[in-house]
């Protein structure tokens, strides 16, 4: 294996810039030639590749967003897409690629090895932590300490003025964020699909905190909530209990953007030199995780498989804190 491609794709994370580093750097310590791929799986199909040295990707360790630039691409889902992109890394003479992303990301790349047999290894770059095979994705614990800052703030003027504020959070199809974020701001309730909490549950629980003093509340709502998001929910509630002076918050992309915390800094880096060593030691078609602390390798197969049965804990502990 001579030369290694990277790539990034799917929403940007914090961190990913750290995980391009480490896979470059990686890349040549090992001996290899590293090749970074713009645009994610659109550049693949474009050919729009470029030569990366150790110093090409200097001080971008603590930077947000992604060098390589990201993209959601529609083409890669075909397979006539996907046969583009195994032509342009043959005629680039890349050995194997590297893909940074979420559930979308790889579920390409397992199409795309199942077809074509090219080596690739995926890394977990989302905010969302929503994938199987990892415990924490790059990006996640950034996005997260992002919100409980933004929420400190809001608690700041829900309690001066007695507040009741719906803070909506990221996370598309998976409570991490917010359950995360409702503990460590103590929301009086998070409203995600694992929580259950039902539109008459949750004015009975502001009820109940009115009742036992509580000056101010904050409800924590994941996006995508089958209620409807914060605005929804916010009406919702107020067509059954009019006492609360309420106000809202969509915190939206700010939870994207940002320079990466430690931890994440750290997994990206930990992750980029285990995917070229993965590469190196003949892994194919699975992503590079830790779980437990332990470096895992898990097929795509197995990582887009939503893992939020997982927040049981977080859910009983977010009821327990908030009476
Ligand atoms: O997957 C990361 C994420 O930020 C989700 O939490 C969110 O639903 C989605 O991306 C938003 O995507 P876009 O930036 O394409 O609107």
């Amino acid at each position: 294996m001579k030369k290694i491609a990277v790539l990034t794709s799917g929403g940007d994370a914090p961190g990913m810039n750290a995980a391009i580093r480490s896979v470059v750097r990686a890349a040549v310590y090992h001996g290899c030639e590293a090749v970074g791929v713009f645009q994610g799986y659109q550049g693949l199909i474009q050919g729009d590749f470029k030569r990366l040295h150790v110093r090409s990707v200097a001080k971008i360790l603590g930077r947000g967003g992604t060098i390589l630039k990201s993209a959601r691409c529609q083409e890669f889902r075909t397979e006539e897409g996907r046969r583009k992109a195994h032509q342009q890394l043959l005629e680039h003479e890349v050995d194997a690629l590297v893909v940074i992303g979420g559930n979308g990301t790889f579920e390409g790349a397992m199409h795309f090895y199942r077809e074509t047999g090219f080596p690739v290894i995926g890394l977990p770059g989302t905010i969302d932590n929503d994938l199987s095979g990892s415990d924490f994705t790059i990006g996640f614990d950034t996005a997260t300490n992002t919100v409980v800052e933004a929420v400190d703030k809001i608690r700041d003027t829900a309690d001066s003025h007695n507040r009741l504020f719906f803070v909506e959070v990221m996370g598309r199809d998976s409570g991490f964020i917010a359950l995360h974020a409702g503990i460590a701001t103590g929301a009086v309730a998070v409203m995600t699909p694992e929580t259950k909490i039902t539109i008459e549950e949750l004015v009975a629980i502001l009820d109940k905190g009115q009742a036992s003093n509580k000056t101010s509340s904050i409800v924590i709502v994941a996006e995508g909530h089958p209620e409807g998001g914060a605005y929804e929910i916010a009406k919702k509630v107020h067509a059954l209990e009019q006492r609360y002076d309420t106000r809202i918050t969509v915190l939206g992309h700010l939870q994207r953007g940002g320079e990466p915390s430690c931890f994440d800094r750290v997994l990206a880096s930990k992750l980029g030199v285990a995917a070229v060593e993965g590469l190196l030691s003949g892994k194919r078609n699975v992503m590079a995780g830790i779980i437990n602390d332990q470096l895992v390798y898990f097929p795509f197969e197995e990582v887009i498989v939503n893992k939020t049965q997982q927040l049981e804990d977080e859910v009983r502990i977010a009821r327990i804190l908030s009476i």
